[in-house]
């Protein structure tokens, strides 16, 4: 142990570290004084200065009822409310025009407000119909893909707002209630007329088949279906009836599945909007829907 003498005290020396000492000692253990390096002093005050200024100029001490603002009186809130209201205010004429439109072919041939219509239609598909028609309106069985150039419903502008807004086979007292009946469970049709039936199905979209089975088949289809499928079975569109002759299917078109339809019926049921999108919406997801694949 080492002593030095000063004119304030002693200075004591750890003889273990080197380190001089503070002079505390507590039942025999030393303090030695190791004091912050400058750097980090500095940076630390210069901290506590900017604090001190951020305190004074933005929101920061909570009180009984509030907080206090700050000088600039900023909030992240507020702000986020006004740029939504700003956004409103640009969208509201755009809005108003998709209602105001003569006819949704009108806004097709308006090049601004198509433009915003497939963007509003776009972002209103993925919040409300991407669930059963899929991100990219492909579709899944039993929900028809609506990027293709066939519709059960017709695809025109029209059919498309009309399939949206009273939806089918939904609850709204508009909508359209045609069923592909349950030919086998409800006995309406035997067994093998409804075997038969399925080879003649089959035969429509040029599917190998039993030829025999399928010339009586052809038969029951005059019979029974033509009256919804068409007499060559392309379907009707103000029934719902799918076209049976290309090779697109809702439900499947293989002969398991065509069978199945036949035996169980089916009766898919497309929800109705007009409680919960507003007029303007409405239009602009059918311009979008036309977009993905319009026609007939
Ligand atoms: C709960 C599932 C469901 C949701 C959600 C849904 N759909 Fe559908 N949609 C269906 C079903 C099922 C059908 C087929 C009905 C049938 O079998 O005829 C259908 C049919 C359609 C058709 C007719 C297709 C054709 O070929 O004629 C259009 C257009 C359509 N939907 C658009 C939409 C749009 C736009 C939305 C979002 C606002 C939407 N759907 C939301 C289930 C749904
Ligand atoms: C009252 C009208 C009506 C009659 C009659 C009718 N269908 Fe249908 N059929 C429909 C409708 C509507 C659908 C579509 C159901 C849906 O969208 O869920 C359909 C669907 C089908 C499908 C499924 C198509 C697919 O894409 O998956 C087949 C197959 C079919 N019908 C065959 C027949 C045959 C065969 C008969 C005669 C025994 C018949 N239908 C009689 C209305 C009818």
């Amino acid at each position: 142990m080492a002593d030095n003498e000063t004119d304030g005290g002693e200075i004591e020396i750890d003889d273990h570290s080197g380190v001089e000492t503070t002079g505390h000692e507590w039942d025999g253990i030393k303090e030695l004084n190791n004091p912050l390096p400058r750097w980090w002093l500095i940076v630390f005050y210069i901290c506590v200065i900017w604090a001190v200024g951020y305190w004074v100029m933005m929101p920061a001490w909570p009180g009984i009822t509030g907080y206090t603002k700050g000088l600039r009186n900023h909030s992240e809130r507020q702000n986020v409310a006004a740029q939504i209201t700003q956004l409103e205010e640009a969208r509201a004429e755009a809005t108003q025009q998709l209602v105001a439109a003569p006819s949704m072919e009108a806004i097709e041939s308006d090049p601004a407000l198509n433009q915003f219509a497939l963007a509003a239609g776009a972002s209103l598909f993925g919040d409300n119909c991407a669930t059963c028609h899929g991100a990219g309106g492909q579709g899944f069985k039993g929900y028809p893909n609506l990027n293709d150039d066939a519709w059960i419903w017709g695809g025109a502008l029209e059919d498309i707002n009309k399939t949206i807004t009273v939806g089918r086979r939904s609850t709204h007292p508009e909508t359209t209630n045609t069923m592909m009946l349950a030919y086998g469970r409800q006995g309406i049709l035997s067994r093998k007329q409804i075997n038969d039936l399925t080879e003649y199905v089959l035969s429509l979209s040029g599917q190998t088949h039993d030829a025999a089975a399928a010339i009586r088949g052809a038969q029951e289809f005059a019979a029974q279906c033509t009256a919804c499928h068409g007499a060559d079975g392309t379907g009707n569109h103000a029934l719902g009836a799918p076209n049976l002759s290309d090779a697109i299917w809702l439900y499947g078109g293989d002969r398991a599945t065509i069978h199945e339809t036949l035996w169980d019926g089916r009766g898919g049921v497309m929800p109705s909007w007009e409680a919960r999108l507003s007029e303007a919406e409405i239009v602009a997801l059918s311009v979008y829907v036309h977009s993905l694949g319009g026609g007939e």
